[in-house]
């Protein structure tokens, strides 16, 4: 089992991406030397997770432009014309930046954190060519930015981790349990995660009775990839369906007394209404039904302020494939082998909607939880001023 996904190396230059597509039965690494390929595993979704996303497109790009700069220093004559005068001028090297980095912001639509990354990379290279930098120079700052932000996302996930737990507990509970949805773990960022990194510190300070999750229709992030996490770190937990989670909340028990739905975030626009994985947003009436918490866990990355409100997110929508297929092991006959495979539910001919966010409203929301510390509604109002919160923080 790793819990790793993204392993990047300096020097030699090496980026490898956990192919979360065959998670929890294969560990599979796949490496990554160009932008296209950052791009297609982002497409493709063997890495996701707003953050990790973000990061996948930076550390694809510069892998891409250090791997070639190598070539440049040591062999040039076995570079192609064009990469030959783009690494001898920074103009073209920013225009091969500037069309990768495009490319890159095509792979998906909704999570904040890879138009965010491209803009701060972009904003470096030109940058660099005004100042009159070399190719060497922009690249070396884009690398340096790069890994910056992998160790950051790290950093911060621990301070959200810390904030949360303290915001959840402030009224004195000891022992509580919670349920979180999708992956927002390891496997979705840099390494311990937002709403998961939550529910990790509550275990660690021996605070977490039990963290439910659900499986997360149509891609299962939760009954593969969370399931997976949980179990690597012996947490105490339970998968439940989408559908369970109002008869969970119902159900009274005192081992099942949730005091917390804690979610992740894709995109959280200005006023708090957050976009994140599909089936948040039911979710969130369900907790405010039965009066519980309802915590997003979110890093600054994922706040959009020059987005409104929630009805200004561009929500992707996916393959019918992804709902009519499941995937799964079959013990091959005779044998102790599993095998992958892909089993076809509805009939043929079933029209699919796959939507692959919604967008919670932030009336529902009681706190967003970042690194810099939880921010809750003013008294009596339905919605966040993150812009408030984020100026106070700098
Ligand atoms: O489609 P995915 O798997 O990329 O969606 C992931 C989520 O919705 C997560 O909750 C969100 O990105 C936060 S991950 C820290």
């Amino acid at each position: 089992m790793s819990l790793k996904a993204i392993v990047y190396v300096r020097n030699p230059p090496s980026l490898e991406i956990l192919n979360q597509l065959l998670l929890p039965h294969e560990t599979v690494y796949e490496s990554v030397t160009t932008v296209q390929q950052g791009y297609e595993q982002i497409k493709q979704m063997k890495v996701r997770g707003a953050p990790a996303i973000g990061i996948v497109a930076a550390l694809s790009l510069i892998i891409d432009l250090q791997l070639k700069f190598q070539t440049f220093s040591k062999n040039p004559n076995a570079l192609d014309s064009d990469i030959l005068n783009m690494m001898n001028s920074p103009l073209l090297l920013g225009n091969f930046i500037r069309d990768s980095l495009d490319h890159l912001n095509q792979s998906r639509p909704t999570a904040v954190n890879l138009f965010r990354t491209s803009d701060i990379l972009w904003e470096a290279t030109s940058s660099g060519i005004k100042k009159d930098l070399g190719t060497k120079q922009i690249i070396e700052s884009l690398v340096d930015m790069a890994e910056q932000m992998l160790f950051d996302d790290l950093k911060d996930n621990n301070n959200i981790g810390k904030y949360g737990v303290e915001f959840i507990l402030r009224n004195g509970d000891k022992r509580i349990s919670v349920i979180t949805h999708c992956n927002t773990g390891s496997l979705a960022t840099s390494g311990y995660g937002t709403a998961l990194g939550i529910i990790r510190h509550l275990y660690a300070q021996g605070n977490l009775l039990h963290a439910y999750y659900t499986e997360t229709r149509p891609y299962n992030q939760g009954s593969r990839l969370t399931s997976y996490e949980l179990l690597h770190d012996k947490i105490p937990s339970t998968l439940i369906c989408d559908s369970m989670v109002s008869a969970l909340l119902a159900s009274n028990k005192m081992d099942h007394k949730i005091a917390a739905i804690i979610v992740g975030a894709d995109r959280v626009a200005k006023n708090g209404d957050t976009a994140n994985k599909i089936g948040t947003y039911q979710l969130a009436i369900i907790a405010k039904y039965h009066n519980v918490m309802f915590i997003v866990a979110a890093p600054s990355t994922s706040i959009d302020l020059k987005i409104k409100n929630g009805r200004d997110i561009t929500i992707e929508e996916r393959n019918e494939n992804e709902v009519v297929f499941v995937n799964g092991l079959i013990k091959q006959d005779g044998t102790e082998k599993y095998q992958i495979k892909k089993v076809r539910v509805p009939p043929q001919g079933v029209k699919v909607w796959n939507p692959s966010f919604d967008v919670t409203p932030a009336e529902l929301i009681t706190a967003i939880v970042t690194e810099k510390g939880v921010v809750e509604k003013e008294k009596g109002a339905k919605e966040f001023n993150l812009e408030k919160f984020l100026m106070s923080q700098n």
